[in-house]
């Protein structure tokens, strides 16, 4: 798997957005297609969330895979981007944890989210945005703890540049999912993993289940042990410690 050399946009609405519009509009883009914009003006999270980015300091971009993903698989595959960012940051000198189901935390402050979307039968589209000189008065102003490159590196980065260096880590990931699906990430995963053989909380909407976090299953979805004493597996939703304003 090799990623494109970036298409770049002053400004786009969402990479996510445009590169699914691309595809299902019959764009003939390869897989490893990679959409990055300076600015997005409607750029989306996870669970219809909004992702705000200052413009032209952090970096948002999209990645095209080729080829069905469905589920179970689709679930570890965001999973995998996730490991090839960690260990681009962590070869910048940056210790990063994951978080389940595809977040990247630093101290447990999110410094990358990640969005993966299934545009065609053999198309998905990952999103990714990369806190890379968000300030910390910016960092203090999101309704979560949030970190950057620049805020644990003490010097600001280029965007562009960074782009370039956390693609082939993120490659070699890819290929490992690939290859062997969940069973490539798990030990780095699970490794890497905050809250894990902790007390917490999982929310889908309104629905929200508690328990103790053991690990993850063979596809990559959490398992949970209730106070009742059972196990449960959970595919989706929002994690956080229970009883903490922890991320
Ligand atoms: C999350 O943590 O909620 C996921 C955030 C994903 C944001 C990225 S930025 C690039 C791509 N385009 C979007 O509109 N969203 C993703």
């Amino acid at each position: 798997m090799k990623c494109s050399v970036p298409e770049w946009h002053r400004q786009l609405t969402s990479t996510n957005s445009v590169l699914i519009e691309r595809v299902r509009a019959g764009e003939s883009l390869s897989d490893g297609f990679i959409l990055a914009a300076h600015e997005q003006t409607a750029g989306r999270g996870r669970a219809g969330r909004r992702w705000f980015a200052r413009p032209g300091s952090n970096l948002t971009f999209s990645l095209l895979l080729r080829g069905p993903v469905v589920f179970p698989e689709i679930a570890s595959l965001p999973m995998a981007v996730a490991l090839g960012v960690a260990t681009a940051l962590e070869a910048l000198g940056i210790d990063v944890q994951t978080k389940w189901p595809n977040d990247l935390l630093v101290k447990r402050r999110k410094i990358c989210g990640i969005l993966a979307e299934r545009c065609a039968p053999e198309a998905t589209v990952v999103g990714l945005g990369l806190n890379v000189n968000m300030r910390a008065d910016e960092a203090a102003e999101i309704d979560q703890p949030a970190t950057s490159i620049a805020i644990e590196k003490g010097e600001a980065y280029d965007v562009q540049e960074a782009l370039g260096f956390l693609l082939p880590h993120i490659e070699t990931w890819i290929v490992s999912w690939r290859t062997r699906g969940f069973a490539g990430l798990q030990e780095a995963w699970t490794q890497r993993c905050v809250h894990v053989g902790e007390y917490v909380q999982v929310r889908d909407g309104r629905h929200k289940q508690t328990g103790t976090l053991l690990g993850f299953g063979s596809a990559g979805q959490m398992l949970l042990r209730e106070e009742s004493g059972d196990q449960r597996e959970v595919w989706v939703g929002d994690l956080r410690a229970e009883k903490s304003d922890e991320v």
